[in-house]
């Protein structure tokens, strides 16, 4: 078997070490590391990913093929890009304006694409932030299951959604391929399938209409708009 991609997950709370474990268990080479000394995560790591290795945070990315951002968004300010750079990186974060503060850039458009612009040099994909990291765990399935659940994703880089489509499968889930990085904003929270674990099909379906209620409201928005500017046009021609 080919060997599989190095994963580097950055982040040791509460979503980090489910990806390192799911990841481990599907054969990946796994490091791990928080914000500071591998030391301080070493015992957790023993006890709760037996198989990732504790590592710096740069020492991880710089041997990976993969770096998978589990941290919060506010601490993402916090990465230096250069580290990051020529890598695959998978953005599993989410912007919570309660915790992180409100940053416009976010409020404005879709965070991964700022968290990729941020990026320049590397390859971001926007995955595995939509499911909460228990059900994640839970809801791991060999594939073909009938309640296999699916995870969608979201890059302009090919050959980085595919590998990233690859890991989801390997780790227990439908990989979905939303299409570029804006596509990515339909699994940010509030949306349909933000929280929930849902099947292919109803993943799909999910994202469709909600799609198609989104171009209906813009239209109403734009026709609401066009009606005004006549009653305007009206008005001052009377
Ligand atoms: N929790 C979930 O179910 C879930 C599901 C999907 C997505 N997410 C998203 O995943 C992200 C993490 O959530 P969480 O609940 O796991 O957060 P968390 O429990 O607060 O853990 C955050 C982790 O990030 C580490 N960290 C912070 N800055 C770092 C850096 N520069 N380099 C390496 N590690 C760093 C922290 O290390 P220190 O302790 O050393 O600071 C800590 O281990 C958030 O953006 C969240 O929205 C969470």
């Amino acid at each position: 078997m080919a060997e599989l991609s190095r994963l580097a997950v950055l982040g040791a709370g509460h979503l980090g070490p489910v990806i390192a474990r799911l990841a481990i268990k599907a054969g990946y080479p796994v490091t791990i590391a928080a914000s500071g000394d591998p030391e301080d995560i070493a015992l957790i790591t023993e006890l709760m990913i037996p198989g990732a290795q504790p590592r710096w945070a740069a020492d991880a990315v710089a041997d990976a093929d993969i770096v998978v951002l589990a941290i919060p968004m506010h601490r993402f300010q916090d990465l230096d890009p250069g580290l990051l750079s020529g890598k695959l990186v998978i953005d599993a974060m989410n912007y919570w304006p309660a915790s992180d503060g409100v940053v416009q850039a976010f409020e404005d458009g879709g965070s991964s694409e700022v968290v990729a612009r941020r990026l320049a040099g590397s390859a971001a994909v926007k995955a595995l932030n939509h499911i909460g990291y228990h059900e994640l765990e839970d809801r791991a399935r060999p594939a073909g299951a009938p309640d296999r659940g699916a995870f969608g994703i979201a890059g302009d880089d090919p050959a980085a959604v595919a590998a990233t489509a690859a890991l989801a499968d390997r780790i227990g889930y439908d990989p979905v391929r939303l299409g570029g990085l804006r596509a990515g904003r339909a699994l940010q929270p509030g949306e349909p399938v933000f929280g929930v674990v849902l099947t292919r099909p109803e993943f799909e379906r999910a994202v469709r209409e909600e799609a198609t209620r989104a171009v209906r409201e813009d239209t109403l928005r734009e026709e609401a708009m066009g009606e005004e500017v006549l009653r305007e046009e009206a008005r001052s021609l009377s």
